[in-house]
């Protein structure tokens, strides 16, 4: 017996049930873009939302196969164009991604009884768009950028301990590191924009954003 066996059970997920707020999301305060309407909410996951990290979102991509994966990573800028984060461009989701540029975003914001789930298109951002993020980065982290082949299998612990500390003896604090060649941003285009909240009696309010080929956004309601 383990010290974990003698834990109490695991709580019963079918009996976890929260009430959900009131207000809701209705049509006529919805922002004139999605991106707006995110932004708006984003500055609430900020301030009131009590989340760790109210930037980090779930990415999900499919292979050539259809094969579909997620991982959650960080939003690091969005704007009119789109959602940008900044990962390993040999890592399985940057391969799916050439592959399949279709992908969708989620952002979890459970405390707020909130998600806001982007569908679009993917493409990597532009060299120097990339190098400006890197630079803006702690050392520590372009270190752990060049340091680690992400998603590879490594023997030890200490193999990843060792290959740091190699780049830390050869750059320094202080000393500028280059951008790794295989190391760069996603920019996610929207496609659609729902955004989520939780009401009493399971009757949610969901808007979606959905792109009109003029350019512009046309809203419709989805039933919970
Ligand atoms: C909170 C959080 C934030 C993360 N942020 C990033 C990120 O910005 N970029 C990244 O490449 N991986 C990030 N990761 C790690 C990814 O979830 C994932 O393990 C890694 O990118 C490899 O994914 P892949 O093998 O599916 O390509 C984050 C993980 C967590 C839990």
């Amino acid at each position: 017996m383990t010290d974990e066996d003698a834990l109490p059970a695991a709580p019963d997920p079918a009996a976890m049930r929260k009430h959900y707020r009131t207000e809701g999301l209705s049509e006529t305060e919805l922002a004139a873009t999605p991106v707006e309407q995110f932004a708006r909410w984003f500055r609430q996951a900020a301030t009131e939302g009590r989340l760790f990290e109210p930037n980090a979102m779930v990415v999900s991509t499919a292979d050539a196969a259809g094969r579909p994966s997620s991982r959650t990573v960080l939003l690091k800028h969005f704007d009119d164009t789109g959602f940008v984060f900044y990962t390993n461009y040999d890592s399985p989701k940057a391969r799916d991604l050439a592959a399949n540029p279709y992908v969708s975003l989620l952002f979890p914001w459970y405390p707020m009884a909130r998600q806001v789930i982007v569908t679009g298109v993917a493409r990597r951002t532009g060299r120097d768009e990339t190098a400006a993020y890197f630079r803006s980065r702690p050392h520590g982290s372009r270190l752990g950028a060049w340091a680690s082949a992400q998603s590879t299998v490594i023997a030890t612990r200490a193999d990843l301990d060792a290959a740091y500390a190699g780049l830390a003896a050869r750059y320094p604090e202080g000393e500028q590191v280059p951008v790794p060649p295989n190391w760069g941003g996603f920019r996610v285009a929207p496609q659609s924009v729902e955004f989520w909240q939780g009401r009493e009696n399971r009757l949610h309010d969901r808007l979606r954003y959905v792109a009109r080929p003029d350019g512009g956004w046309r809203v419709e309601r989805l039933s919970p």
